[in-house]
């Protein structure tokens, strides 16, 4: 097979450890669905030892950058081990070029990796399987294998390498965003960072916050110096930061604000989620996100959601149900169920209703719990009563985060 190979420099996190990972910022929906306005990251590592060992690979989309970063470290030598951490085809979708390229590569999972590896890319020649614990001497460094399930499919594992103290964590303490030339936590803005990094993993890892916890506690027993992650940044200086960040969110430990969402139609509802947000203002809360689902991605409520305590969900009436884009919402809450939260719920019934009632069920059933009961308006929200209403939904959910 021949490849464009182009003369690139590498990038080394300690002697004889590249980074051989690439920027997408062609991708516009990771998976598909999730919109990626900072482009994502395909990290791989790279062990130039008596053994050559490639740590995660990347989504074929980036086949051709991957193989110049590898040409560019090793020249013609071979690789002889892959360690594939997980197989979702992010990481693993180039796993066939490389059994194709070196024909004589073991390829190290553990018990459940090949069974999804295998249905994705066909049979492994040469398969070695690791056990949780398991050590690899690989010439001056030695691998340690811990399985991490579900974090965030049941194959997941990570990898420490003991003699520099990297932990290629895979999935998690990843970000999206793509790396901008720095790949290292010291070269880049947190702030900014720290959003996508949230809403990554609020839409990714989120759903299985409590075996993630569990793993974070387990891998905290390493003496780790970097956590060198498949997506986003390698943590070489904020080990902390990252760290505490990550068992905040998977605590659901929510910070004081709020979040409006709202659907609608004709600008009443979007009316009345102003009326909340005053209201929510009015009891001294100073973050308030006001959304309309319409326009933004689920994906970036969902994460400010995970960030916050309060939660006020608002729709118009359609079709005797929700606002559509509101489903999607409520549908990725239910599946991701971040906990510790209180709720509002109101909204405008149109000619018939609906919008309010289909909210009031999902709510019952998922034991959301509500700080009062709903507000619903009819038509605009102009008469005193349903500002006053509003208002007040808006403030006792605001006292209610404030004294929380
Ligand atoms: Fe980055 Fe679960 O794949």
């Amino acid at each position: 097979m021949d490849y464009n190979i182009l003369k690139m420099r590498s990038i080394e996190l300690t002697k004889n450890i590249f980074y051989v990972g690439v920027d997408d910022r062609c991708t516009d929906l990771f998976e598909n669905h999730l919109p990626l306005p900072a482009g994502v990251s395909y990290n791989s590592y790279l062990i130039v030892d008596e053994k050559v060992v490639l740590i995660d690979p990347v989504d074929i989309s980036c086949i051709g950058e991957f193989l110049d970063r590898l040409t560019a470290v090793l020249g013609d030598r071979a690789i002889d081990i892959l360690v594939v951490n997980h197989a979702e085809p992010d990481h693993s979708g180039s796993v066939a070029v490389l059994t194709q390229k070196y024909p004589d590569i073991q390829v190290v999972g553990n018990v459940k990796t090949f069974a999804p590896l295998e249905a994705f890319y066909g049979p492994i020649a040469h398969k070695v399987v690791v056990a949780d614990g398991e050590t690899m001497p690989i010439g001056a460094h030695t691998l340690q294998f811990f399985t991490a399930p579900m974090v965030h499919w049941p194959e997941s594992m990570a990898t420490y390498e003991l003699s520099t103290g990297i932990l290629f964590s895979n999935d998690a303490f990843g970000g999206f965003g793509v790396l901008n030339g720095g790949i290292f936590d010291d070269q880049h803005d947190l702030a900014w960072y720290e959003d996508e990094m949230r809403r990554y993993y609020a839409n990714i890892v989120g759903k299985v916050a409590a075996p993630t916890l569990k793993v974070i506690q387990r891998l905290s027993t390493l003496d780790i110096k970097m956590i060198a992650p498949s997506h986003g940044l390698v943590w070489r200086q904020r080990l902390d930061w990252v760290l505490d960040k990550y068992t905040q969110w998977s605590q659901h430990a929510g910070e004081e604000g709020v979040v409006i969402a709202y659907g609608s139609m004709h600008g009443n509802t979007a009316r009345m989620a102003g009326i909340v947000a005053q209201g929510v203002a009015d009891a001294g809360i100073r973050a308030v996100r006001v959304y309309d689902v319409a326009r933004t991605d689920a994906s970036f409520i969902l994460s400010d959601i995970w960030r916050y305590r309060g939660v006020a969900l608002g729709s118009n009436a359609h079709y005797g149900s929700m606002f559509p884009e509101l489903a999607t919402l409520t549908h990725e809450l239910i599946q991701f169920k971040p906990q510790g939260k209180q709720y509002a719920i109101f909204g405008g019934m149109s000619w018939s209703g609906g919008g309010v009632s289909t909210l009031r069920k999902l709510a019952d059933e998922a034991h959301w719990p509500l700080v009062s009961d709903s507000v619903e308006v009819k038509g605009a929200p102009g008469r005193p009563d349903d500002s006053d209403r509003l208002y007040q939904l808006g403030l006792t959910l605001g006292n209610a985060i404030k004294n929380q």
